[in-house]
């Protein structure tokens, strides 16, 4: 199949070109480059010998877009491009919503206009605020979210949602994210957050490469086994093949579908730093500090429809996960850069 990748030369949109070209798909990127670089289609091309088709742009600037499905005629949008960091979406709360929200809606207006009504979205378990219990189900209440990045996942499920509600030719895929981590094994991709990382395993790796001092452990005292808390970390490369399984449900005409994609396991921040340590061969240092605004203590996927329904799960597990970023990180001390 034809897919346009916006925001694919990200982070998981890059790993995600990967698994899509090895699945013998083509593959169109657009992309601004905010909070990327082009260097990850090298590196791609390296990896696949297909160099992906590529428009440096704005997912906002309708004529583009038009320009785009004009001589691309792509079958399938796989939807990245978006600010992802909750943090600085408190303090820019107009640009989160100019960038994320209006920048779906060109999209879709310029799919519609296009006639390609097939789309693939990277939402996030985000949307489920604090859950009620662990494991989280996709039919679990969404809406209490704390902050504008959070909110505009949550507003585009609404405004795709109220889409197929009005013309069910549409077929739309919401998948929801927990935290991916890792890299690819060639150590040639991975994650490249400009400045200090929000992330926790990012700014472990940081640590572990020397540019950063010591880890700071947002609180030690959530109701969870060790008091840190607990996460559903997900290997970027299982991530990535979970939209080639969505895109071959895509292509059997599913109408609305909303899949959790995690590993059901958690692990804790301390966890996490060990399992780091152990990949990098040291003991990182932590320092206990204070609790962050607005974390909650427990989050994790129940996975099990996504198996059901699209016949994937998560093969890799956090050793794994460890080793691979921990190979991008020392390989690539400066990133793409
Ligand atoms: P990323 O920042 O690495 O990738 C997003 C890409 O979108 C970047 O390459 C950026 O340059 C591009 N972009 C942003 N705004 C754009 C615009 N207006 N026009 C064109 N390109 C634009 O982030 P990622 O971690 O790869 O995340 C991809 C998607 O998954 C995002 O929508 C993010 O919100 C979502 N998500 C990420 C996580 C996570 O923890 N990484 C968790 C849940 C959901
Ligand atoms: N943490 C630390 N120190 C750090 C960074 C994080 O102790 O320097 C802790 C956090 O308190 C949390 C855990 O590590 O307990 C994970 O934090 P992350 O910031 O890595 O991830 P979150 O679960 O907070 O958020 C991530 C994405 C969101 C997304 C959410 C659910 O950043 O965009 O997963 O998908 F919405």
């Amino acid at each position: 199949m034809k897919v346009l990748v916006t925001g694919g030369t990200g982070f998981i949109g890059s790993h995600t070109l990967v698994e899509l070209i090895e699945a013998g798909h083509d593959v169109v990127v657009v992309d601004n480059l905010v909070n990327s670089s082009a260097e990850s289609l090298n590196r791609v091309a390296q990896i696949t010998g297909t160099e992906p088709v590529f428009y440096e742009g704005d997912i906002r600037d309708q004529n583009l877009l038009l320009d785009i499905f004009g001589k691309e005629a792509p079958e399938a949008v796989i939807h990245f491009a978006g600010l992802k960091a909750v943090g600085e979406s408190s303090s820019k709360p107009l640009e989160y919503y100019d960038n994320n929200i209006a920048g779906t809606i060109t999209l879709l207006k310029a799919m519609k206009e296009s006639g390609c009504k097939n789309i693939i979205f990277s939402s996030s378990a985000t949307v489920y605020g604090k859950p009620e219990s662990v494991p989280i189900r996709e039919d679990f209440k969404v809406g209490e979210v704390t902050n504008p990045y959070g909110r505009t996942k949550l507003m585009i499920e609404q405004i795709l949602q109220d889409i197929y509600a009005a013309d069910n030719s549409w077929n739309v895929i919401l998948l929801r994210y927990f935290n991916p981590i890792g890299a690819h094994k060639s150590g040639l991709m991975g994650e490249d957050p400009q400045g200090i990382p929000n992330n926790l395993l990012p700014y472990i790796a940081k640590v572990a490469v020397g540019q950063l001092d010591h880890i700071n452990v947002f609180g030690n005292d959530y109701d969870t086994k060790d008091g840190t808390g607990v996460r559903d970390y997900i290997h970027v490369v299982d991530l990535a093949y979970g939209h080639v399984k969505a895109l071959e449900k895509i292509s059997e005409a599913p109408g609305l579908k909303i899949y959790n994609l995690g590993t059901g396991n958690g692990y804790s921040v301390l966890e996490m730093i060990r399992a780091f340590s152990k990949a990098c061969g040291r003991d990182l240092p932590y320092v206990i500090a204070d609790r962050r605004p607005g974390d909650i203590d427990v989050c994790y996927a129940d996975p099990a429809l996504a198996k059901k329904e699209l016949g994937w799960e998560a093969k890799r597990g956090i050793e794994e996960m460890c080793e691979d970023a921990w190979r991008w990180q020392s390989n690539n001390p400066t990133g793409y850069r």
